[in-house]
């Protein structure tokens, strides 16, 4: 079978995460959350003190110290920072809500992260999966215009909003969409050649159903 590599894009809270898993899981692909990249990048800034106020001169100089590896848990690959862990609970916080974007937006902190997303496929091949699944914003546009299937996921405010009440999460999902989709590097766009689907009135099975067959047929 050949090595398949997944791009999942889409907004905050279109079911990326539940999905992406779900089909690693189903094909024993190799499955990568880059939303947690930057929001544990978020998390290590904050927590040395240096909020996006300080600048992109200032957050450069603190990634300088940041050491990032990879641990594997079942079919999900994390990053981890110092050979650590860094929790959940640490990156899902209103805090890091907050200025994940803020972050995101800087030149600097993507280029941080681009090789390091991109080295994954080495990666998943080396650890023996099928394949890989990378859900972002930039997947199919920056990281990887050349995976074998993109797919961008979309949803209506409210179903969004529901799901992350759902969730009992508070955050900011349409200020964090507006952010991403306006900053000047590698903004959230529908990437050339992706397929879109319209999560809005689809269930979670549904929608895990078409994108397993859409990586099928690729
Ligand atoms: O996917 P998640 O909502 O966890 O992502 C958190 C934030 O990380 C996004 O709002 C965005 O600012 C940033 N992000 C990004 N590029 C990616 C993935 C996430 O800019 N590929």
């Amino acid at each position: 079978m050949k090595f398949k590599t997944v791009a999942i894009d889409g907004g905050a809270a279109v079911g990326k995460s539940s999905v992406s898993k779900e089909c690693a899981k189903t094909l024993n692909y190799m499955h990568v959350d880059t939303g947690s990249h930057y929001r544990t990048i978020a998390y290590i800034l904050l927590d040395k003190g240096i909020a996006p106020s300080l600048g992109e001169d200032a957050v450069s100089q603190a990634l300088k110290g940041v050491e990032i590896s990879t641990l594997i848990f079942g079919n999900s690959a994390r990053m981890s920072v110092g050979g650590k862990e860094i929790e959940d609970s640490l990156i899902r916080t209103d805090k890091v809500n907050q200025n994940v974007s803020l972050f995101a937006a800087m030149p600097q902190v993507r280029e941080f992260l681009k090789g390091y997303q991109r080295s994954m496929e080495g990666v998943a091949k080396e650890k023996n999966f099928a394949g890989l699944v990378m859900e972002g914003r930039d997947i199919g546009s920056v990281i990887f215009p050349n995976a074998e299937i993109k797919i961008f996921l979309d949803a209506d405010e409210e179903t969004r909003r529901k799901r992350r009440a759902n969730e009992g999460i508070s955050d900011s999902i349409s200020k964090r969409d507006a952010l991403d989709k306006n900053r000047k590097t590698a903004p959230l766009v529908r990437p050339e050649g992706s397929v879109l689907i319209d999560t809005s009135n689809m269930s979670k099975e549904e929608v895990i159903a078409k994108t397993l067959a859409l990586i099928a047929e690729a």
